[in-house]
């Protein structure tokens, strides 16, 4: 796909995206007319479109009011347009630049780039139709001194967009397609790809490295767990070092405590938390950040076998904690906390991140689009937040007040692995928590937002990508101080 910007106000394009504010004057007498007859208002949400005799197609979007507009509005408004040309089969697109409230000209660029490559993602390999739609889009009537700025942008933001579009990949794929062996496959592929070095321990290599825990989710399953370690040195005179962790359960039946039909359809996502991770280490890697960052994925499948682990297992684990296992479906956190263990302990990690579809409460606490957080430390959540000002996602931190400690604590071992109905989110981060040592650390809870059943212009039914965009410039960690929103 390509992206470009060209100094022109119009131009001889085969269609044109127009983006509309509802309360700014368009400089279009077109949409002033159709504004005074009520036709288009620029109303949030609103396309329409109509042929002309210079351009075959002008598609009208609308942005709302100027203060009200959030970034994701604006990335939304986008694909909106986007997929309008797509059903008009426009290849060669015009989109014209627009002025955001609290967004740079790079964050503008940014947004614009990831509606255009987010809304043409199609996951239709195993069709025997596919329609790929690749227009070529050219952004007009930007700043003509900031072009180069822009340019830069496109390339990062179209980085970006393909991590995401990469954790959208793996997550769709389905658990017959990808196990543990075969996701560690992916990761190799995708360091050779992008530049980032990926080592895959199995099953033997796993046992000597103690991680109890992890092993005993996976040891009912035909398909061997793999531990995947991903590493990219973007700046080899600093120690720095962060560390992500992304659950790898590559299907989810829950075990013995075995999860209803209904809930189990869609548990090849258990691996969205991975998919993040990978995602995000091919986008810091294409675009060479100059930040060190490993990433640590302990792959398993949760089955059922002669062999499987069961309600009332007492455990062990990397740390030498001992965990009674009182439901086999909250196999996440066990599989989660030997990765943070091995990262610290191995990797040397100064922060740990983890990236996990771990509990429906967080769907009941937070719905689909606002990702849940527990976190040990006010600062690196801070930095969280001001990443996802420059993306869009939505994060929400709960408590992790040591009231909820008692919840988890064990009667036969040093901890259970549940804790019972209430605040069940909170009970399976800090349960991470107490392998984190003293490290800063973010639990992000993703059951939520990595799956959509609903979609939209942005994001088909299927893996959203999130949050590939917020954890890379987490990494980068550059504040641009135009960006408010
Ligand atoms: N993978 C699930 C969580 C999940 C639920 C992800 C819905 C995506 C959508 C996780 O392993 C799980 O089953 N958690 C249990 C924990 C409970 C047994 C304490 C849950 O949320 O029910
Ligand atoms: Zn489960
Ligand atoms: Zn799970």
């Amino acid at each position: 796909m390509i992206i470009e910007v060209k100094d022109l106000t119009v131009g001889s394009f085969q269609g044109a995206i127009n983006l509309v504010y509802e309360d700014k004057p368009a400089n279009n007498e077109v949409v002033e007319v159709l504004k005074a007859k009520k036709v288009f208002e620029g109303k949030s949400g609103q396309v329409f479109y109509k042929t002309t005799n210079e351009l075959n197609y002008e598609i009208f979007v609308g942005l709302g009011k100027y203060e009200d507009l959030e970034r994701t509005d604006l990335i939304n408004a986008v694909a909106r347009g986007i997929k309008q040309a797509e059903k008009l089969k426009i290849d060669d697109l015009s989109i014209n630049f627009i002025k955001a409230n609290g967004l740079c000209t790079g964050g503008v660029t940014k947004s614009i780039v990831q509606g255009i490559k987010l809304a043409s993602y199609k996951f239709d390999k195993y069709k025997q139709n596919q329609e790929a739609y690749e227009p070529k889009v050219t952004i007009i009537g930007g700043p003509k001194e900031k072009f180069d700025k822009m340019r830069e942008k496109i390339a990062e933001a179209s980085n970006i967009a393909d991590g995401i579009i990469l954790a959208r990949d793996l997550v769709n794929e389905p658990a017959n397609i990808l196990y543990p062996e075969t996701l560690a496959k992916r990761a190799v592929e995708a360091g050779k790809e992008s530049g980032f070095e990926v080592e895959v321990f199995d099953e033997k290599q796993i046992e000597e490295l103690g991680m109890k825990a992890f092993l005993e989710v996976g040891k009912g399953s035909v398909h061997k767990p793999r531990l995947i370690v991903m590493r990219y040195i973007g700046n080899a005179n600093s120690d720095e070092r962060v560390g992500l962790v992304g659950k790898g359960l590559t299907f989810d039946t829950g075990g013995y405590s075995l999860k209803p039909s209904a809930s189990m359809d869609t548990m090849k996502s258990d691996m969205g938390g991975a998919a993040a991770v990978i995602g995000t280490m091919k986008a810091l890697a294409e675009n060479k950040v100059e930040k060190n960052v490993v990433a640590v994925v302990a792959a398993c499948e949760n089955a059922i076998s002669g062999g499987s682990y069961k309600p009332g297992d007492i455990i062990g684990s990397m740390a030498g904690k001992s965990i009674e296992v009182l439901n086999t479906d909250a196999e996440g956190r066990l599989t989660l906390v030997d990765a943070v263990t091995y990262i610290i302990e191995k990797e040397n990690v100064d922060k740990v991140v983890d990236v996990a579809t771990l509990t429906g409460a967080v769907l009941v606490a937070l719905g689909t689009e606002i990702t849940g957080v527990v976190s040990n430390d006010d600062a690196f959540y801070e930095e969280l937040l001001v990443a996802a000002r420059r993306t869009g996602e939505k994060f929400w931190r709960l408590p992790n007040d040591k009231c909820f400690k008692k919840l988890y604590k064990g009667d036969f071992a040093d901890l259970k692995n549940i804790g019972g109905r209430n605040a069940g989110t909170i009970t399976a981060g800090m349960f991470i928590e107490e392998f984190v040592q003293d490290k800063p650390w973010l639990h992000l809870d993703i059951a939520g937002t990595s799956w959509t059943d609903a979609g939209n212009d942005v994001t088909p039914k299927g893996g959203t990508g999130a949050p590939v965009a917020t954890l890379y410039e987490l990494v980068v960690k550059h504040q641009c101080k135009h960006n408010k929103k």
